[in-house]
């Protein structure tokens, strides 16, 4: 079982930005990806809908051997992630938690923005987190309207991806924010844009996928599911899109591989 693959689920392209992180923190794992591509974006779908997409993808990890799940995907999380935990338990699963806390602790304005897919932004999850953490500060929230699309057709360093970004950002930087939350994990890619597009503003930029793989390890340790030593670990990649899709992600996986 410890030499069983992690598995990490998004709905594309996105989750590869959490392989990264993952793949840095435990270099001893091999790591199976399932990006959908087939029913991405999902950002705007129905709850139910995502919530059966999540599903399939989890099952078709399960039947590979997978010991631990990271729903790499907030859209997914916010809406499926309770399920997920009571349909499949015991296996963990680790979702993405929308980064408001870092960015309300740290914001020196007062002012934290935060780009998410509409989904996630009208979820209970992102609702209660900036409940919680939010208080006295002024929480900014911005759908990242086309990003996702911007990054499945590698279309992330256009002049049309730095319009986009400017559009969804202005908002924030009118406003103050000192922060600013990728709270999709596509946005990742969209990082050199975004730091053009608020340089010199003194915005700190927060990511909360390396916070999602130090997750991973704590709970390897806890159910002792870590690799043996010395094992070369495998990289695997699977998609209900076809062949094409599938070497796109092993691709862009390798690539942005340090
Ligand atoms: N990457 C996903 C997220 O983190 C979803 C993007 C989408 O399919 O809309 O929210």
């Amino acid at each position: 079982m410890n030499s069983a693959p992690i598995g990490i689920y998004d709905s594309g392209l996105g989750g590869l930005t959490v392989w990264r992180e993952v793949r840095r923190a435990l270099p001893g794992e091999s790591l199976l990806y399932l990006g959908d591509g087939k029913n991405c974006p999902y950002g705007s779908r129905p709850r139910e809908e995502i919530v059966r997409l999540a599903d399939e993808a989890v099952a078709a990890l399960v039947a590979q051997g997978c010991k631990l799940v990271v729903v790499a995907c907030n859209t997914a999380t916010a809406a499926a992630i309770d399920f997920l935990r009571a349909k499949y338990a015991p296996m963990p699963i680790v979702g993405m938690e929308p980064a408001v806390k870092p960015a309300c602790l740290a914001t020196r304005s007062g002012v934290v923005g935060v780009l998410a897919t509409e989904r996630s932004l009208d979820g209970d999850l992102f609702r209660r987190t900036a409940a919680l953490y939010g208080k006295g500060i002024e929480v900014v929230a911005v759908p990242g309207r086309g990003f996702v699309e911007l990054v499945e057709n590698s279309r992330e360093s256009t002049p049309e991806a730095e319009e986009c970004v400017r559009r969804a950002v202005g908002p924030m930087l009118e406003r103050g924010a000192d922060q600013i939350v990728l709270g999709c994990t596509h946005y990742p890619f969209l990082l050199p844009v975004l730091e053009r597009v608020v340089a010199g503003r003194g915005v700190a930029i927060v990511d909360p996928s390396p916070a999602v793989a130090r997750r991973v390890v704590e709970l390897l340790d806890r159910f002792e599911l870590r690799a043996d030593a010395g094992r070369v670990p495998a990289y695997g990649f699977l998609t209900f899109a076809g062949e094409t899709y599938r070497l796109r992600l092993e691709q862009k996986a390798m690539a942005s591989a340090d």
